[in-house]
């Protein structure tokens, strides 16, 4: 078992093999970024489920229910047993799904939210390998012009989510500033969203992570946002940006916390 503390020092106690995602900075942020908002008698569906933490998190803040969703069938279990171990409430489910895909046609709700990954190289799914990190989906799939920022997954779940919102009802997704927040914007406004940025965080760059990716995409033109200093006032190329990560030096970009709620 690991035990994970959140910024809030909200205790977990989670079962986290190898190949499930590791509560991380971003999941922190997911988490903060929740408490932004009043989610009280609320149903509520979460798109990709890991260890379950945010199940646990929104459980212990008084909504009337939580779906969870996971593309992975391996997760689910794991999620399941780490639910049960950190809340004795009943008022959850969990469903194999690719989105919303799977989910039975009369269900509907307040709040949809996401820390899906946003991968723009395609790697699909294997779920027979111990370490499927990153190995989600196959982004062409979705034939986005939002797949080269790696929000093609993004872009097919604002589309979903819409027709299972209430009225009133909205979509909250942790989003890399990586291709810079004009992009976001242009996702949300493609799809008739209202975009309100609820939390912006700075991150570090894993630097086992290469950016050979961000640095094609540069190359074919597009804007990159990378910074080598804490406050991200220090802007640099992708190129330089890969250099600095293979000489082990620090490397930042934005993160936010996006509600969109449809027009
Ligand atoms: C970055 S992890 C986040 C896990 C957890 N919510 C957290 O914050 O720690 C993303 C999760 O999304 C799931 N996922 C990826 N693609 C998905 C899809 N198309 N449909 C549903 N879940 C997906 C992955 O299997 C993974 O568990």
């Amino acid at each position: 078992m690991h035990e994970f503390y959140s910024k809030t020092s909200e205790y977990f106690s989670l079962e986290i093999p190898k190949y499930v995602f590791t509560p991380n900075l971003w999941t922190e942020m997911f988490l903060e970024g929740i408490d932004k908002i009043d989610v009280k008698n609320k149903d509520i569906l979460e798109l990709g489920v890991g260890t379950g933490v945010m199940a646990i998190h929104l459980l212990r803040k008084n909504i009337r229910s939580y779906c969870g969703v996971d593309i992975n069938p391996k997760i689910l279990p794991i999620a399941s047993r780490n639910i049960l171990c950190n809340t004795q409430l009943r008022s959850w489910s969990l469903l194999c799904s690719n989105l919303l895909d799977e989910l039975p046609l009369k269900k509907s709700f307040d709040l949809i939210c996401g820390c899906l990954p946003q991968i723009a190289q395609i790697d699909i799914i294997n779920t027979d390998s111990e370490d499927i990190t990153g190995k989600y989906y196959n982004p062409s799939q979705y034939q986005s012009e939002f797949n080269i920022y790696g929000l093609g997954l993004h872009d097919k779940a604002l589309v979903q989510s819409r027709t299972r919102l209430r009225d009133k009802g909205s979509v909250l997704f942790i989003l890399s500033g990586r291709y810079g927040l004009d992009i976001l914007i242009k996702l949300f406004k493609k799809q008739k969203y209202t975009f309100h940025v609820l939390l912006e965080k700075i991150s570090p760059h894993s630097k086992k992570i290469s950016l050979e990716s961000f640095v094609k995409a540069e190359d074919d033109g597009n804007e990159i946002f990378f910074y080598t200093d804490v406050t991200c006032k220090n802007r640099v190329s992708a190129k330089t940006a890969e250099q600095n990560r293979i000489c082990n030096n620090s490397i930042y970009y934005k993160l936010y916390v996006i509600q969109g709620t449809p027009e």
